[in-house]
């Protein structure tokens, strides 16, 4: 590919949230972008915000767990945008409970999306990096990853996206293909507002009482974590894989 050529990045969950900031995100630094998430018509919103800064962008319907799904909407991007060679696997959902309340149900829809769900769209988007021998993946994790109460589910499933991350660099680096996570601490989406509704907090209350264990002493916003996802993404950052980072506003490890 020449290096004139706009790369396509493929952005799941970016409906809303972290996956929308991102996306938009990206289309600023110049990237084709297509915006993956359940409902194909909730993506407008996104692709709308991308189109009139004068970007190029598709809304694509599919739910990252089904992989009959995945590789129709992955074959649509090809086709549409171009081949994808920059992948941010986001989308992501909680059922949280304490591990004696949590149901069956609750541990795999948790499993599916986060795990099983990057799994498939990079399975599927890993052929066309190796033919461009280029590719930038970034996977969500949390800080949740080093345990949370009421999150066996979904800290295994954060936990489990390092690994696949370390994983993912060491047998995708000789093709140009970096991998790498980023955990984000509190960041002021539609996911931590359900949880303070869960636990029967007002949104602004809650993220008050978030900010005063966080060391910058404000919550995260979706683009403090976008741009550090520019960074894992761009093409300066070739050297830079496997890693895990923290974006939460203080140390975590
Ligand atoms: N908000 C935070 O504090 C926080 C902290 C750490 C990690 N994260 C992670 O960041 C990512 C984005 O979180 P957010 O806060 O923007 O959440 P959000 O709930 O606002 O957005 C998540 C998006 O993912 C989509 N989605 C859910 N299941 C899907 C599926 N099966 N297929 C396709 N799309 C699906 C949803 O429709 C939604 O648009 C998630 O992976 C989340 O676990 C968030």
């Amino acid at each position: 590919m020449s290096t004139t050529e706009q790369r396509v990045a493929v952005v799941t969950g970016a409906a809303r949230g972290i996956g929308a900031a991102t996306a938009v995100r990206l289309a600023a630094e110049g990237r084709a972008v297509a915006v993956i998430d359940l409902d194909e018509a909730a993506c407008k919103d996104t692709v709308e915000k991308i189109t009139a800064a004068g970007g190029r962008a598709i809304a694509v319907g599919a739910d990252v767990s089904d992989e009959a799904q995945v590789q129709a909407a992955i074959a649509r991007v090809a086709e549409e945008l171009g081949a994808p060679t920059i992948l941010v696997n986001n989308a992501g959902v909680l059922r949280d409970n304490l591990l004696f309340k949590m149901s069956v149900s609750d541990w795999d829809t948790v499993l599916n999306v986060h795990l099983r769900g990057s799994f498939l769209v990079t399975k599927a988007i890993q052929k066309h990096m190796v033919d461009a021998g280029f590719g930038r993946i970034v996977n969500l994790s949390s800080s949740s990853a080093l345990g949370n109460r009421g999150q066996a589910n979904y800290s295994a499933a954060k936990a489990g996206l390092q690994g696949f991350t370390k994983t993912l660099a060491i047998e995708l680096g000789k093709f140009g293909i970096t991998a790498n996570a980023v955990a984000p601490g509190f960041i002021a989406t539609d996911m931590t507002a359900a949880t303070a509704e869960r636990v029967g907090m007002g949104f602004d209350e809650f993220k008050a009482a978030a900010a005063t264990q966080i060391p910058v002493a404000r919550v995260g916003e979706p683009d403090d974590i976008a741009n550090a996802i520019a960074f894992f993404t761009g093409e300066a950052a070739g050297f830079v894989s496997g890693q895990v980072l923290y974006v939460a506003g203080g140390p975590l490890d």
